[in-house]
């Protein structure tokens, strides 16, 4: 697979095309591959990128059998604010608060909604693909062997987020990140290590928005050009904006019409100018 530096490279061979001109055109050999759901409208959609307005489960569930490439996704466990208590007793912040319109719904990541999503996701994608699902230290110890009945784990990835945060017994620094694999199918390069350092994102647009770059580890180490990425907890779309900038095609949802306006506007503008206005 191409690198973006060789990508970059490539570029500056060729001066009469701008840089975005270039992945445009990548873009645009990737296009029309987007698996069509002719059962509901996208909230959003264009040639290379669709974006619906649904839960999880339902708008998997409207998808044919094996129509993606590579799933990457963020879900929004409730189970670390429900159930952990930190230090003295209380969720930290006050993200719960009716009032806080910043924060977002959460999937209700009970053992069986959490297997319904798994097995959609092993049915949506095809076979010999991969499939990245981030995981918090509490998911992973409550519902993250469940990923083993489902796919073949291979590996728990590290984001080490460089700088400390929030907590009280041992302040976090990490996210884990489950890849596992449908059938068989190696990694783009063998020298991959399994911590990625990624400085966390700080007030960005949209609670628990993630770095583009942690999204384009995935995708650089796990598809082609052309792929059809999805992830059904797309948030503000940092999952999209990766999947453009590798030449692939997204497909994704999110419960909250506000992430989806925000994805949306996001998609929108890195489609027509090659930037990213939120990172
Ligand atoms: C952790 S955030 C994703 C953040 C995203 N990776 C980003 O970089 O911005 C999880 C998202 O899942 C959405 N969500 C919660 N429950 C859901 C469900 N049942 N189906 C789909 N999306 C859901 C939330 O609205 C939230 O936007």
């Amino acid at each position: 697979m191409e690198t973006s530096q060789q990508v970059e490279s490539t570029v500056s061979s060729n001066q009469t095309l701008s840089l975005f001109n270039y992945k445009n055109s990548l873009m645009k050999t990737a296009i029309a591959n987007i698996p069509t759901d002719n059962k509901t409208t996208p909230f959003y959609k264009n040639v290379n990128v669709a974006i619906h307005n649904s839960d999880c489960i339902d708008f998997l569930k409207n998808l044919p059998s094996e129509s993606v490439d590579l799933i990457v996704t963020d879900p929004a466990y409730s189970g670390m604010n429900n159930k952990l208590n930190f230090g003295n007793g209380r969720i930290v912040g006050n993200y719960q608060k009716a009032d806080n319109d910043k924060w977002f719904l959460e999937f209700k990541d009970n053992t069986s909604n959490f297997l319904s999503f798994l097995f959609e996701c092993y049915r949506v994608l095809r076979n010999n693909r991969h499939i990245y699902i981030m995981f918090d230290s509490y998911s992973l110890l409550s519902l993250g062997s469940l990923m083993r009945e489902v796919f073949n784990v291979k590996n728990i990835i590290i984001w080490d987020k460089v700088n400390i945060g929030m907590g009280h017994y041992f302040r976090r620094r990490h996210e884990l990140i489950m890849f596992a694999t449908k059938g068989s199918r190696k990694l783009n390069a063998r020298n991959f290590p399994d911590i990625w350092s990624e400085k966390r994102i700080h007030r960005g647009v949209y609670p628990t928005q993630k770095p583009v770059e942690i999204f384009d580890r995935m995708i650089q180490a796990s598809s082609e050009k052309g792929f059809v990425i999805c992830d059904p907890f797309v948030g503000s779309g940092s999952s999209i904006v990766s999947s453009l900038k590798n030449g692939c095609t997204f497909i994704g949802s999110d419960l909250s019409k506000k992430a989806c306006e925000i994805s949306s506007e996001r998609a929108k503008y890195f489609i027509k100018t090659g930037e990213d206005a939120y990172q």
